[in-house]
């Protein structure tokens, strides 16, 4: 087996605050396919080295910034993780990053884990292993190919892949000798940024590739609109740009063996007429005559809230209803909790995080609504293709990649799965709303989108293929440099 060593701050099973987690946790499965072993390095947060059942130290750190640290083997849900015991940094309450403030301490939290993923791979583990590749992932892994160049170490490919550039990773100057970076680092072709350290900066600017979680969104992030102030940092880099398509777990996200839904398939949908049925009254609807719209997201602005919260009225008079499950920013709860308060009986709310019941939505939902501002990929529009769920989308980064919209053209020619509207406005949400509900209409039509949607290919077979195959042509360049 080849060997990938990926570097994040969340993976499921152990951890999750959003796709990220889900990503860093079916990766490995998948590349293992294309005969890759990824071993996953992550902060041991309370409670996890229990869980992974991490008891032998493979790594050990006398002072890792601020104190000793030492990294810990275990296994969960099938992924091999190298558990990063630090206690001075992670051993606390409140989330990875800090509840309801961030820590102020997180750009040291995350320096740490990077340079510990840095050490791991130029020295190699006490078993014996040691990675040709280290990927990571996010800002918080972003400064690791930075001190695997400060090491010395030329013999391991890094990429960096993006999964959100809004997280900056932003640090003081101040923090560079804390942080054991030399200033020769601070430029402006290095990790300085608006007078700042910017740790995904130093990621795209020192790993050897850089990857995002859709192609749309590759080409978003080399634009003002989309990138955040680092468009011009990531265009410089453009051979080195690729976007790849984030797959779904198909084991976890089967309506055919859901354990919180009544089963069902693309042969027979009766079972998620049953499902509707419970869903509905466990968010308290009823006389529904349209689509039931299920929303299971960050409550962010990120994530188009402002625009559904302007559409409901129309959409609820034109027979729909709407079922909300998130949690986030406290003025975007507000606003959700006005909106259910205006529709009783037909806009239901649960402000919070619930893995199951968002189970429970997909199987009985009959739309989900995914209006974000951008999004580098999106999972819960893959999870309505796959449980017949038919997603309606604003075109933009992933989301565009995965949902063919259901125009004239796309449904005569039987090959449409959803609904996209653009400009990402309160109009055009609304005319694409309209346009489901008239589809939603046409029973034969609908049904025919929901079991197209059911039998795209949504797992991670094409995506590993590409990401092995990136790896190894990363590999090939280091040979032949060195
Ligand atoms: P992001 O990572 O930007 O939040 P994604 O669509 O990539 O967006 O991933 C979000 C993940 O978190 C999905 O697996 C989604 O089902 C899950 N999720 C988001 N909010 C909730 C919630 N309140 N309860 C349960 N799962 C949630
Ligand atoms: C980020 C993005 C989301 C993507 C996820 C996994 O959280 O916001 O679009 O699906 O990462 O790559």
């Amino acid at each position: 087996m080849r060997r990938v060593l990926s570097v994040t701050s969340e993976c499921v099973p152990l951890i999750k605050t959003g796709g990220l987690a889900d990503v860093a946790g079916a990766l490995p499965a998948g590349l293992a396919g294309q005969g890759w072993q990824m071993r996953t390095l992550l902060p041991a947060y309370p409670g996890l080295i229990k869980q992974a059942a991490a008891k032998t130290a493979v790594f050990t750190f006398d002072d890792l910034m601020g104190g000793p640290a030492r990294v810990l083997a275990g296994t969960a849900g099938g992924v091999d993780v190298l558990l990063l015991d630090a206690p001075h940094l992670y051993d606390r309450p409140g989330g990875p990053y800090g509840n309801p403030t961030d820590f102020a301490d997180n750009p040291l939290r995350f320096a740490a884990l990077s340079s510990a993923a840095a050490q791991i791979a130029a020295e190699g583990l006490s078993d014996g292993w040691r990675p040709e590749v280290l990927h990571a992932h996010d800002w918080q892994a972003g400064l690791a190919p930075t001190y695997l160049a400060q090491l010395g170490c030329e013999d391991v490919a890094t990429v960096m892949t993006v999964h959100n550039i809004a997280f900056q990773g932003l640090a003081p100057a101040a923090m560079l000798g804390t942080m054991g970076l030399p200033l020769s680092a601070y430029t402006s072709e290095g990790l300085e940024y608006w007078g700042q350290i910017s740790t995904l900066k130093a990621g795209l600017v020192h790993a050897d590739a850089i990857t995002t979680v859709s192609p749309t969104y590759a080409s978003e992030l080399m634009r003002a609109e989309f990138g955040m102030g680092l468009e011009g940092v990531v265009a410089a880099r453009a051979d080195r740009l690729s976007g790849i398509l984030n797959g779904i777990d198909m084991d976890v996200w089967n309506p055919q063996t859901d354990a919180q839904i009544t089963p069902y398939s693309a042969t027979s949908l009766k079972g998620k007429a049953t499902n509707r049925k419970a869903l509905m009254s466990e968010f308290g609807l009823s006389g529904l005559t349209g689509p039931l719209a299920i929303i299971v997201s960050r409550l962010t602005s990120q994530k188009g809230m402002d625009l559904v919260a302007a559409t409901a009225d129309q959409f609820v008079a034109a027979g729909g209803g709407l079922a909300i499950l998130g949690s986030g920013d406290p003025l975007i709860e507000d606003q959700m909790r006005v909106l259910a308060r205006n529709h009783p009986g037909k806009v239901g709310l649960r402000i919070g995080y619930d893995e199951a019941l968002s189970h429970r939505m997909f199987g009985g939902g009959d739309v989900v609504l995914v209006p974000s501002r951008f999004e580098p990929c999106g999972l819960t529009q893959l999870y309505g293709l796959r449980y017949g769920t038919v997603p309606v989308v604003a075109a933009t980064g992933g989301l565009a990649d995965s949902v063919i919209h259901a125009n004239t053209m796309a449904q005569s020619a039987g090959v449409a799965t959803g609904f996209q509207f653009h400009p990402i406005d309160e109009m055009a949400l609304a005319q694409c709303l309209r346009n489901v509900i008239t589809l939603f209409s046409d029973k034969s039509g609908w049904t025919r989108l929901q079991k197209r949607g059911m039998k795209q290919a949504l797992g991670w077979e094409a995506s590993s293929a590409a990401y092995a195959a990136l790896y190894e042509s990363l590999i090939g360049e280091h040979r032949s440099a060195t």
